[in-house]
């Protein structure tokens, strides 16, 4: 379906050539003056400069061949030579029709989709989530949806960080504490055990403790390292507890994520491609791409119009260590071998904005993709707490992402359950449902790369920009369609009708936007633009609701008309806030 603003464009572009001159003149806007007019056209005054004439008499002009029509109720050539505009009713609700009966409510579908994969979520293995990876999960799962939703053909790789220094830290630890294990006799030849020797809990614990013994003893970390080399040059016990960390870690993250509603179609990690650097180092090597300097294997990337020093890309380390490059370039490899995608988007904190754009140079200059394919890096900004530094535990640690939700849980089952009579269990499932429309919205709703103060009163608030008023507002128009419901007597046919008020007709503009809105938040990856359409539209929502009385409404067509504008209004609510990533209750 065309956008609605095309639509009125079109219209206008029309009387513009009706009237003699050049069609592109008559593109069509938003007003900046919405006092008196819906929107606008200045085509005029540009016209004037070619065609040397008074902007005013080629807006009067224009005006003429618009009166008959359609699409416009009002038409006003003002000086000194806008062309103000308001639309019919009938246009609006035509147009809302076609929307209720369109899939996507008329969001046109790309000849041919793109293949996308998403990077995001980046979580390591045997560390607790924390909240700094809270963003990436939440922003790339919208972005994911935002993508699927216009059509494309999407696929969501958490790229976990399991083949580093910290596996051989946590195998070390093991060691120290268990060295009768089965997996460090080198010389077994049977079968490993089933079951990991050691819980979740034990190995969030192990890897701190380890970490930081390697900082103060070298001989530590010495063993650490060789622990790593050992693993990953396929040492059997090594490989078999590095499964069974793998395993336990995996298993506590779904869990985790889960929660959060984010999903991912690939649980690919670091460690899947070991095997694909030496091939990949070879290549570079060989086409010249890659020399060696003070004994690292780097590729250059610096170009002559820089204007900051960006260094070479380092493939390997002196000792033929492989680094978080190594891996991520051999990634893209494998990504463009198995699934040759068009787009590659990656999600983690701005402050790996130069390690991207090194790693990107470096894939284009050695050819690992096609000109033609796209490397997007989208840098977050950091989630603060109120006194505008990094969110910390109250005691000023590093906040565990499961506290976090549970934080904001309890806070949301003590506003549902204020003063009120309610179901506990209920309670509590719909406490978890608010809770995380208000954490995604409040990250969402403002723009990735910026910092955010992470208010937990503010976004809990039922009130304001925040995720439960999206919600409530949906909860809102539920409770009226099911009172509907019980009286039982509409008549069969409930399409929407031309708007009765000025109230219903803002809503019913509100609602054209979608399309257009959907396509730049895809466009332009900014989840936040869906945040903002759904607010301005939960909020021309209400205003008509407070103005009209549905229910008790005695004109049955009339009602009809509002129950097929209601059921539009949730449809399109739900489906924003699914891209969002969170979903709403039945009741709250
Ligand atoms: N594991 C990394 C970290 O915690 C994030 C990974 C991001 N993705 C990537 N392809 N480098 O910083």
């Amino acid at each position: 379906m065309k956008k609605f603003l095309d639509l009125i464009s079109e219209e206008m572009k029309n009387a513009f050539e009706a009237a003699g001159y050049d069609r592109e003149l008559g593109k069509v806007t938003l007003s900046n003056r919405p006092d008196l007019c819906e929107y606008q056209c200045n085509g005029a005054m540009a016209g004037a400069k070619l065609y040397k004439k008074a902007p005013i008499m080629i807006a009067n002009e224009v005006a003429a061949k618009l009166e008959n029509g359609q699409v416009f109720s009002e038409i006003s050539a003002v000086a000194p030579g806008f062309l103000n505009l308001k639309v019919t009713e009938s246009f609006v609700s035509d147009y809302l029709r076609q929307m209720a009966q369109t899939e996507k409510f008329g969001l046109e579908m790309p000849e041919k989709p793109a293949k996308i994969i998403v990077d995001y979520g980046g979580p390591n293995v045997a560390k607790p989530l924390h909240v700094g990876h809270l963003r990436s999960a939440i922003i790339g799962e919208s972005i994911k949806r935002i993508a699927r939703y216009a059509g494309h053909d999407v696929i969501g790789d958490i790229h976990l960080g399991d083949w580093g220094l910290q596996m051989g830290l946590i195998i070390t630890e093991l060691q120290e504490r268990q060295p009768e294990l089965v997996y460090f006799d080198e010389s077994y030849e049977g079968e490993y055990p089933k079951e990991a020797p050691f819980t979740i809990s034990e190995l969030e614990e192990i890897y701190p403790t380890a970490s930081g013994k390697s900082k103060e003893d070298a001989a530590y970390k010495e063993r650490a390292m060789e622990a790593t080399f050992k693993l990953q040059s396929g040492v059997r016990g090594y490989r078999a507890l590095w499964n069974h960390i793998i395993a336990v870690s995996v298993a506590d993250l779904k869990k985790n994520y889960a929660d959060l509603n984010v999903d991912f179609d690939l649980w690919k990690g670091e460690s899947d491609v070991h095997d694909v650097i030496p091939g990949m180092v070879d290549y570079m090597k060989k086409e010249g791409y890659a020399y060696i300097s003070d004994g690292a294997l780097v590729v250059d990337v610096k170009e002559d119009t820089d204007t900051k020093e960006i260094p070479p890309c380092m493939i390997l380390k002196s000792d033929g260590a492989s680094l978080y490059n190594t891996t991520d370039l051999a990634t893209i490899m494998e990504r463009m071998r198995e699934y040759h995608p068009d787009r590659l988007i990656y999600l983690t904190d701005k402050r790996q904005d130069l390690y991207f754009e090194q790693v990107f140079r470096c894939a284009r200059k050695t050819k690992l993709v096609e000109p033609e394919t796209e490397l997007l890096h989208i840098g977050f900004g950091t989630m603060n707490g109120k006194d505008g530094k990094p969110f910390k535990t109250r005691e000023g640690g590093v906040m565990r992402l499961e506290m976090l939700i549970k934080e904001i849980n309890e806070e949301m089952y003590r506003k549902i359950t204020d003063n009120r009579e309610v179901d506990e269990e209920e309670a509590r499932q719909t406490a978890k449902v608010v809770a995380l429309s208000a954490i995604k919205y409040g990250d969402l709703s403002n723009q990735a790369s910026k910092d955010y103060i992470f208010d937990i009163d503010k976004f809990t608030s039922f009130e304001g920009d925040t995720g439960p008023y999206i919600l409530y507002t949906i909860v809102r128009i539920k409770s009226i369609l099911s009172k509907v419901k019980e009286q039982g007597e509409l008549p069969e046919n409930t399409s929407i009708r031309e708007a009765g008020s000025e109230a219903e007709k803002a809503l019913m503009m509100e609602i054209a936007k979608f399309n257009a809105m959907m396509e730049s938040a895809y466009a332009e990856t900014a989840p936040h633009k869906v945040c903002a359409y759904i607010y301005d539209l939960a909020n021309a929502f209400n205003r008509f609701y407070h103005e009209t009385k549905i229910v008790s409404e005695e004109d049955q067509k009339k009602k009809a008309g509002w129950v097929a504008l209601l059921m539009l209004t949730r449809d399109i609510l739900e489906t924003c806030i699914d891209v969002l990533g969170f979903s709403a209750p039945e009741r709250m």
